[in-house]
């Protein structure tokens, strides 16, 4: 396998002006502004991964028999270029995400990226595009490397040809507003991964079966839905596109454990440690909807949060079923919630010391 590519850089030749950038980054949301390159790499079987490229960001042009069209076999990474403190640029734990990546590809059964190609797109792309990194204070790059099966074919079978892209786009909080805390719907008659099913790996497929569900969570008032499992249909799961933590009145934290049905999360795993380290006691353990009521209900239950690269870390209000809703603590940010945002955040953006090594600057 080919390990050592270098990318051909060839710059956009009518890049988005800078004043029209600047007005663009003023208020960009999230996923709707997207920067002047894109990294490209192709896979054929036979000859491994080969024409890597740094390009103009531009529409594909692909055959409408394209087997990624028909059986969706794709798979997609989620993580963010900072400014740092200091004006330099960094990225959060880079090579979780290649390795998550690889993990994802192999259950999609697609070819495994070596880890080297995909940090190498990451940080091409950022450097020549880090003028899209906004100033603002929760502002950052998101960056989406994401692989598709293009072989022309309508067998089901893994395609034997593959497009490898990354595309960057300049965003601020996931949630309208920054979004002080969100209420949730429990998903009655959806689920979102069955054991043995593709839970755990980072493919469209589990985000475009969340959208039914997350319809019908807005339709009851609520901003997201939450999973329970497929089999007893009784054990929290995670969200739509983030995991889920619950915090304790001893000052205990827990979260559902990695058990193949929910997604290995960058943010949950750095969370984990983070709490551990501080002396926190993090319990891995099954949480059933009915002990989230009845914790809510005591007291015992202080605080949720929802946690992702996209969403950062953000506290659960509310939580509605069709039997009635209950509020968690006060119904906004608690303070180990607050805490634990603030810790991680810092260490992202080089406020804070980094004694893992997960800022990687560039
Ligand atoms: C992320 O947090 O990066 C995701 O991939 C999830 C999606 C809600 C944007």
């Amino acid at each position: 396998a080919n390990t050592g590519l270098s990318f051909e850089i060839e710059a956009n030749a009518s890049p988005v002006a800078a004043n029209e950038r600047a007005e663009r980054l003023i208020d960009p949301g999230f996923g709707r502004v997207f920067t002047d390159h894109m990294a490209v790499v192709r896979y054929t079987e036979g000859q491994g991964w080969h024409s890597a490229k740094i390009q103009a960001r531009a529409p594909l042009q692909m055959d409408p028999a394209s087997s990624v069209l028909h059986y969706a076999q794709e798979i997609f990474e989620g993580m963010k270029a900072y400014r740092l403190a200091d004006g330099g640029t960094a990225l959060f734990r880079p090579e979780a995400n290649a390795r998550r990546f690889q993990d994802s590809a192999r259950r999609m059964a697609m070819p495994e990226l070596p880890e080297e190609i995909f940090l190498e797109s990451v940080r091409r792309l950022v450097e020549i595009d880090r003028d899209w990194i906004p100033e603002s204070d929760g502002g950052s790059l998101y960056l989406r490397p994401f692989m598709i099966a293009s072989e022309v074919f309508l067998g089901v079978k893994p395609s034997s040809e593959y497009l490898y892209m990354v595309i960057a786009s300049s965003v601020g909080a996931y949630f309208k507003g920054g979004a002080p805390s969100v209420s949730l719907w429990v998903s009655q008659d959806y689920t979102r991964a069955a054991p043995g099913g593709t839970g755990a790996a980072k493919c469209g497929g589990n985000y475009a079966s969340s959208l039914l569900a997350q319809s019908e969570a807005i339709r009851h008032g609520c901003d997201q839905v939450v999973f329970l499992d497929a089999v007893e249909r009784r054990w929290i799961e995670e969200l739509g596109g983030m995991n889920i933590f619950f915090v304790f009145d001893d000052g205990s934290m827990l979260t559902p454990p990695l058990t193949g049905t929910i997604l290995p999360g960058i943010t949950r795993d750095s969370i984990l440690k983070l709490a551990r380290e501080q002396g926190i006691t993090v319990r891995e353990e099954p949480y059933s909807l009915d002990q989230w009521r009845a914790d809510a209900a005591s007291g015992r239950l202080t605080e949720s949060f929802a946690c992702g690269t996209a969403a950062v870390v953000t506290p659960i209000g509310k939580v509605s079923t069709p039997e009635g809703s209950f509020t968690i603590g006060g119904g906004g940010a608690g303070q180990l919630t607050t805490q634990m945002r603030s810790r991680l955040v810092e260490i992202q953006r080089g406020q804070a010391p980094d004694p893992h090594g997960w800022v990687t600057r560039l």
